[in-house]
């Protein structure tokens, strides 16, 4: 019998940071339901981003210096017209979020702008120092509230797509351990990054890529996904995820030094701590394989004004008995971001008919191999609005569509296994993850966390959605990596340090073409 609670809506939007919520307000008044793997506003990158987002405000900046430099440290790959189209919008959606209530820093200038790596102007608007990520998120979740069209499920994970012929119709999910399907004219993927496939990361939990796996799954096209960036200064004390000492510090004078005292960034770039995020994560890495440990030294660059312009790095230090003022920062590279992604062209759209995607979990070509510092909210912040315009357009263009009647297999039926059941399991990946495809990778490597997967594989329809999802992505990400001979941004193989002109172009994959032993 068919016990499984089936909804209908005309937007099923899965995933509410930043993009899944501007998305679902721009739908109005299209009927919209968000999903939330966690409580509203937790779990989410969006709500903990500290440096801020990056838009040419300045008088004396341009968009089109703010293009330079995103090209500049994207490895050759980035598209150029998407590219030029964020970097154009960034100002108007920066005073987009004014009018809806975020309040960003002023200085006696105007808005507060500060410094991050690679950047070539001061271009980074920020709230309270460096919460940025929770005052716009904060206005955001009012303006979802209070909106008549969109219905919020919290603590729902979207398990699967339900697809047929290439067309998407909605997602199964579950909640309150209950499986239910809501259909939907159009669907939009914003589940964030994956940063949660590897031991050291600065992401949340829920940051385990579902939305990329599920699209894999439903057979959409996937885009330069051996691309993740590493953020130089996670704070290196016993938690996971790591909490992040923003990279701002490093903009406001803040040196890297190992236990010696010694600044070895000079010797890796001319831009030293301001080099591109790869650049400097690297330098790092090499310093911890030569027996090193590393540090942030703020003290007098930043010194005791560190706990008003830094509150939210000054209380992840404090709650690890590090007083910045007085004491050294340890940090390690830690998984941050990941440039590839579900492929989405310059309105959001998928391979899939039906799907979009937005935020972290597409890839647009914004960031080629790698990414430039408070790009991703921004991409966020502008794509949504395209996406939302789209998908209203398309609702209303003849002819109508019908929803066929999907069956969601036995497979799927509850009791669903619980992530806590593989929890073991999913720890042993994530070490090995950031051993093989971390941020230095090479062939031995690669080869052997794909024969691991091989195993892991075996037992895999029986394992819970989270070792389910993982296991996928680390399978694309080695086997892209592995196809990928050369050295570009944020892919670094030790048996091909150089790039290579014949790669100089975006890798994409679907998960029947991931290498099998
Ligand atoms: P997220 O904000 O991660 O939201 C994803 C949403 O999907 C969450 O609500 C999650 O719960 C939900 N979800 C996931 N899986 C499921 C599922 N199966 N079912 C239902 N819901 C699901 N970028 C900048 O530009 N500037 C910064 O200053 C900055 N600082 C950062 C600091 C930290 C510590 C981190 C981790 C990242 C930072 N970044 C920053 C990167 C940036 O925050 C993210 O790339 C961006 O917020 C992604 O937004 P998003 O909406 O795509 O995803
Ligand atoms: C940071 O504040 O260092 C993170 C900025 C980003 O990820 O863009």
């Amino acid at each position: 019998a068919d016990t499984i609670e089936r909804t209908t809506t005309d937007v099923l939007v899965i995933g509410a940071g930043l993009a899944g919520l501007m998305a679902a307000v721009h739908l109005a008044p299209k009927a919209v339901t968000l999903l939330s793997k966690g409580p509203l506003g937790e779990e989410a990158s969006s709500t903990w981003a500290q440096g801020g987002i990056s838009a040419a405000l300045d008088p004396t900046d341009s968009p089109a210096s703010h293009l330079a430099d995103t090209l500049a440290v994207a490895g050759g790959i980035a598209d150029q017209d998407i590219a030029t189209l964020v970097t154009d919008l960034g100002p108007e959606r920066i005073h987009d979020l004014i009018d809806l209530g975020v309040i960003f820093d002023h200085d006696d200038k105007g808005l507060s702008l500060s410094r991050e790596a690679a950047h070539s102007h001061r271009r980074v608007v920020h709230a309270n120092g460096d919460s940025t990520g929770r005052e716009v998120m904060r206005v955001l979740q009012l303006r979802v509230k209070e909106a008549a069209h969109i219905t919020v499920l919290e603590n729902a994970e979207a398990l699967d797509l339900l697809c047929q012929n290439n067309q998407v119709f909605g997602a199964s999910l579950l909640q309150d351990n209950k499986l239910r399907t809501i259909t939907a004219n159009a669907t939009i993927i914003a589940t964030g990054g994956i940063g949660q496939i590897y031991s050291a990361t600065t992401n949340p939990f829920a940051a385990s890529g579902d939305g990329l796996a599920m699209a894999a799954r439903a057979g959409a096209k996937l885009k330069d996904l051996e691309f993740v960036q590493f953020h130089p200064t996670a704070i290196d004390v016993k938690a996971t995820p790591r909490p992040l000492a923003t990279e701002a510090l490093r903009g406001e004078g803040a040196w890297l030094v190992n236990e010696a005292g010694e600044r070895f960034m000079c010797d890796e770039h001319p831009l030293a701590e301001l080099a591109p995020r790869d650049i400097v994560a690297r330098g790092i890495w090499r310093q911890i394989q030569k027996g090193h440990r590393c540090y942030l030294d703020c003290r007098k660059s930043i010194g005791d004004t560190f706990p008003q312009s830094f509150p939210t790095v000054y209380t992840h230090c404090k709650n690890h008995d590090i007083d910045p003022t007085k004491d050294l920062i340890p940090v390690v590279p830690a998984a941050h971001y990941h440039m590839g992604g579900i492929e989405a062209d310059n309105r959001g759209r998928t391979s899939l008919n039906g799907l979009w995607a937005c935020g972290e979990a597409a890839c647009t070509g914004l960031h080629g191999a790698n990414r430039l510092a408070s790009n991703s909210l921004l991409e966020a912040l502008v794509f949504a609005p395209l996406v939302s315009k789209d998908i209203c357009d398309f609702l209303t263009t003849p002819p109508a569509r019908n929803i066929p009647e999907i069956e969601v297999s036995e497979k799927t039926d509850a009791p669903y296994p619980a992530a806590n059941r593989d929890e073991e399991a999913i720890y042993e990946l994530q070490i090995q993850n950031y051993r093989y495809i971390g941020l230095c990778r090479d062939e031995k490597g690669l080869k052997t966390l794909l024969k691991e997967l091989d195993r892991i594989e075996l037992d895999i329809p029986h394992a819970s959605a989270r070792l389910k999802n993982i296991t996928t992505i680390s399978r694309l990400i080695a086997t892209t990596a592995l196809e990928r001979k050369e050295s570009r941004g944020g892919h670094y193989r030790l048996d091909y340090p150089e790039s290579n002109p014949q790669y100089q172009h975006h890798s994409t994959i679907k998960l029947d073409n991931a290498t099998k032993h």
